[in-house]
């Protein structure tokens, strides 16, 4: 199978993935209206092309916060990536530092940080917390992940609880057994389950006992989902003061995600974040909330320049990069392509979709008349009134 464009390797994975993978990573929230308006939102912009601008060398590397990536396109945290290969998240991080950019690995990865680092010394790498109720547990997250070397600190706050996932529901979502939330064990030892009760007993026990991460028995339990993350164990009363409590955990630079409108633009750099990635999840939170590249433009309107911009949600080609550099993106970030990367061929997969969608994006420049990253800016746009 001649592998082109994402599309064929998201084929692929729904062909090959048990299909309870496959729904947790496709899935969206309630009708994923979200979901779906993220791609068709890019579709209604149209380019503004350039032509006769000397395009025989066309430079898409730019710098985020600071560190040189090959090209404007990094790799979103998703969780669970073994199932879709078994080296899972070892993998991921071997097909960034392969393709020089940056890598968001999450709270709820099936690797360790520590795994994670070691499958590729010295790759960029950010990580991505959810705060739970153990203040202490996510406080540990981070320094481990600061003395990684990992380079950023990104903070989830779409996600105080699990948005509703039809087929996750229906399936029964569950992690196999061989696979665990590894970077969340270490609490559970000591809390054995006892006859006659149920892992959401548990949960409630490991959180009225202060553990922090009940997640892993959830998981794994009758009950288990990744939505049906027990609300004893997340932190859904986390607001703007936190941001000041993970800065006095860390030197790393914050980088908030999942925002949508420009009042929590304002309120996101007034709180000293050093970058905002527009996100809805991938629509997997809320529904019927705003495309993200439709929410970039408000976003970008309210920062000013004041921080870097970022957005995910939706890219499934190079033409859908160069739209959301145009409108103020410094950069872009895939989530489920980097999944149906990993599904086809793991770490080489990965590349491959990488490569597609930088090759696509080096073309599209050229066709726009763009020479560098540099270049690019809201001149290049248009919306459609299709
Ligand atoms: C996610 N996302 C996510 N975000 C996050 O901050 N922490 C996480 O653990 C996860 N887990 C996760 C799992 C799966 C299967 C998906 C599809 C998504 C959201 C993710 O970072 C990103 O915002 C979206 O995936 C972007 O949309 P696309 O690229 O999938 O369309």
């Amino acid at each position: 199978m001649a592998m082109v464009c994402l599309s064929d390797f998201e084929a692929y994975a729904k062909k090959y993935l048990p299909k309870i993978a496959w729904d947790y990573f496709a899935a969206g929230a309630d009708d994923c209206t979200t979901r779906d308006e993220n791609i068709l939102a890019y579709k209604r912009i149209r380019f503004r092309p350039r032509m006769l601008r000397d395009v025989s060398v066309v430079d898409i590397r730019t710098k985020i916060l600071g560190s040189e990536i090959s090209f404007p396109v990094g790799i979103a945290p998703t969780g669970f990536h073994q199932l879709a290969w078994p080296d899972g998240e070892k993998s991921t991080a071997r097909a960034a530092r392969a393709m020089s950019t940056c890598y968001v690995a999450s709270t709820y990865s099936t690797c360790t940080l520590e795994e994670i680092s070691r499958a590729a010394p010295g790759g960029l790498r950010w990580f991505q917390l959810y705060i739970h109720r153990n203040r202490a547990a996510s406080q540990q997250l981070v320094r481990r992940a600061e003395a990684l070397g990992f380079r950023g600190l990104v903070l989830t706050a779409d996600l105080p609880y699990t948005g509703k996932r039809r087929d996750d529901v229906r399936n029964g979502f569950r992690l196999p057994p061989h696979m665990k939330v590894k970077n969340l064990e270490g609490a559970f030892e000591v809390c054995k389950m006892r006859q006659g009760q149920t892992p959401r007993d548990l949960c409630i026990v490991a959180a009225q006992m202060s553990f922090p991460f009940a997640v892993s028995f959830w998981l794994q339990g009758d009950d288990c989902s990744e939505y049906g993350l027990p609300p004893n164990s997340l932190d859904p009363s986390v607001t703007w003061n936190d941001i000041y409590w993970l800065r006095s955990l860390t030197h790393l630079p914050i980088i908030i995600k999942g925002i949508l409108t420009r009042e929590d633009a304002e309120l996101a750099v007034r709180h000293g974040v050093q970058a905002i990635i527009v996100s809805n999840h991938g629509g997997r939170q809320l529904d019927e909330g705003p495309a993200t590249i439709d929410a970039l433009v408000e976003v970008v309107e309210a920062v000013r320049g004041r921080v870097e911009v970022y957005v995910d949600g939706g890219i499934r080609k190079g033409s859908d990069v160069l739209k959301a550099l145009a409108l103020g993106a410094k950069c872009v970030f895939i989530g489920r392509p980097a999944l149906w990367g990993l599904a086809y061929r793991g770490e080489e997969g990965l590349q491959d979709v990488l490569r597609i969608l930088q090759d696509e994006f080096r073309l599209s420049m050229a066709l726009a008349g763009c020479a560098s990253v540099s270049e690019i800016g809201p001149h290049m746009v248009q919306f459609s009134k299709l």
